[in-house]
């Protein structure tokens, strides 16, 4: 069987880490993770439950209870709660600042860490976020940092919004990334920075096609040969 490697994905909001990352576990048949849809999670539950994020005790009553289910597609990465699946709610303007807000919480941060260990326990995942090659998975063998410009990198936010219904003026949009990548950016716990062997690619003039290139043709270039993807790889786009 070939060994089953881990992949790390980090960056700002709107960089393109969720469409590549996708591509590229479908492309390699990987498992995907999105970490950001964990600390989405964490918020969305602590405000339906009405939880004091600053009682620690309560805190890590209720992360030490927690038990979402996940399942990973070439669709992307979905959650359930109690039986239900919550992922469409996660992605609300509410919930995407309060993610950032616990994030900064570093029992929320241990929680997200030991369930995404959990889940790439066998390897074979491409997982991405903020701190996946820093922190995370320290001794993953490739990794990536995507960045673009702000203006950019708000548009896409917005497009993204838009499909699901939710209007927000342009400006309203790059204020709220630009705020959130000062909270990520500026936290004491592990803040949102390149691992120093990750590969930068600046997406600001690049398709998602033309990242995920980039990103197979980084991955056939560390991985011992025969263990990355075939250059002729046909890309599973799902
Ligand atoms: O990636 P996404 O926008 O879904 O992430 C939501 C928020 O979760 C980010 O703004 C950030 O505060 C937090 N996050 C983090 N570390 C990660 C992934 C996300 O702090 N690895």
């Amino acid at each position: 069987m070939q060994p089953r490697y881990i992949i790390t994905i980090d960056g700002p909001a709107g960089s393109g880490k969720s469409t590549v990352g996708r591509l590229l576990a479908a492309a390699l048949g990987y498992l995907y993770l999105d970490s950001g849809a964990l600390y989405r999670l964490v918020a969305w539950q602590a405000a339906r439950l009405d939880l004091d994020l600053a009682d620690a005790q309560a805190l890590n009553a209720f992360l030490e209870g927690f038990q979402p289910e996940m399942a990973s597609d070439s669709q992307g990465f979905h959650l359930w709660v109690e039986g239900r699946e919550v992922t469409p709610l996660l992605r609300e303007p509410q919930v995407t600042q309060a993610s950032s807000r616990v994030a900064v919480l570093p029992r929320v941060r241990s929680w997200v860490t030991e369930k995404l260990r959990h889940w790439a326990q066998n390897g074979g995942v491409v997982a991405e976020g903020r701190d996946l090659g820093t922190v995370v998975f320290p001794q993953a063998e490739v990794k990536f940092y995507l960045d673009a410009a702000l203006e950019v990198r708000a548009a896409r936010r917005g497009l993204d919004w838009q499909k699901e219904e939710v209007t927000l003026p342009p400006e309203k949009v790059a204020q709220e990334l630009a705020e959130r990548d000062r909270r990520d950016a500026t936290r004491a716990a592990s803040p949102l920075r390149a691992a120093a062997e990750a590969l930068v690619i600046d997406t600001t003039d690049l398709n998602p096609q033309e990242v995920v290139e980039r990103c197979l043709a980084r991955i056939r270039e560390v991985l011992p040969a025969g263990c990355g993807p075939d250059v002729e790889l046909e890309m599973k786009t799902g």
